[in-house]
């Protein structure tokens, strides 16, 4: 089975390496994912909202909510890109009283900056651009970390969750969401086929782009998601660490706790 081809218990499972090691072979270094972010950006939000039939929405304010926050908090938001995250926990009613978003993509940034402008919340979310992987945060300074469908992306995700450990305060909440695979038989190979031959076609027509949305398929059929990246945050300290597959599993709610 060829790891583009998203069918991990299918024919030939058997012989597939881990996925781990199948992660190692899809490029993930910096600049070629910054520079496959940067060449989307302008068109991200709207293929977001057309490929998961508004759906993507729902699942951040769901990610968001987990973190119970009160108004008082300063929330981190790493892998930000067009700032939705962090938009959305600082106009919640009782959302975050700061949030700061983190991504490596200037041209992502660009745009969630746009949105911040217009939201008129500029004074309370602020964008930096930096590496998952090495946080230009001060350790123990944040109540709340987030993640929303970038840790896949991340070369390794192992380093990026002790980044998320040493930056949050103790007793600080994160939540991620990442894509997954759904578990249900019967909606599996329907779902399979959407995402491996439907959505990189509309999302090669659409963004313009030809590789972005061909490494979509493979970055999720590599990641460890479920309990292997639930352990993932367990090695990496987290305490109370929880998987919950939404939507028949095809995003996963991760929550857990710095105590
Ligand atoms: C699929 S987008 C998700 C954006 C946003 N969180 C959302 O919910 O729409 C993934 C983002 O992660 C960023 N990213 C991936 N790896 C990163 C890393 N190691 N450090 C910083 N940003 C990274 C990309 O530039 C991109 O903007």
């Amino acid at each position: 089975m060829s790891h583009k081809e998203l069918a991990p218990d299918g024919p030939g499972a058997k012989e597939d390496p881990s996925a781990e090691a199948r992660s190692a072979k899809v490029d993930k270094s910096p600049a070629k994912i910054a520079g496959m972010f940067d060449a989307i950006a302008g068109r991200y939000d709207l293929l977001n909202t057309v490929l998961s039939a508004g759906l993507d929405r729902y699942w951040r304010r769901r990610a968001i909510a987990t973190l119970k926050l009160t108004g008082r908090e300063r929330l981190l938001d790493v892998c930000t890109g067009t700032a939705d995250v962090a938009l959305g926990a600082a106009r919640r009613a009782t959302g975050a009283a700061r949030v700061v978003g983190v991504d490596f993509s200037g041209a992502m940034l660009c745009h969630g900056l746009e949105k911040v402008t217009q939201a008129r919340l500029s004074e309370r979310v602020q964008l930096i651009r930096g590496d998952a992987m090495d946080l230009p945060v001060a350790s123990a300074s944040v109540d709340a970390v987030t993640i929303a469908f970038g840790i896949r992306n991340v070369q390794q995700p192992g380093v990026a969750c002790q980044e998320l450990f040493r930056v949050l305060r103790p007793s600080g909440r994160l939540a991620i969401l990442e894509f997954g695979l759904p578990v249900v038989p019967a909606v599996r190979p329907l779902y399979l086929w959407y995402f491996n031959h439907v959505l990189p076609r509309i999302g090669r027509a659409v963004s313009r782009n030809t590789s972005a949305y061909t490494y979509l398929p493979e970055s999720v059929g590599t990641f460890q998601f479920g309990d292997e990246f639930a352990r993932i945050l367990t090695d990496a300290g987290f305490s109370h660490v929880k998987s919950r597959p939404l939507a028949f599993g095809i995003v996963y709610l991760y929550t857990g706790q710095k105590s």
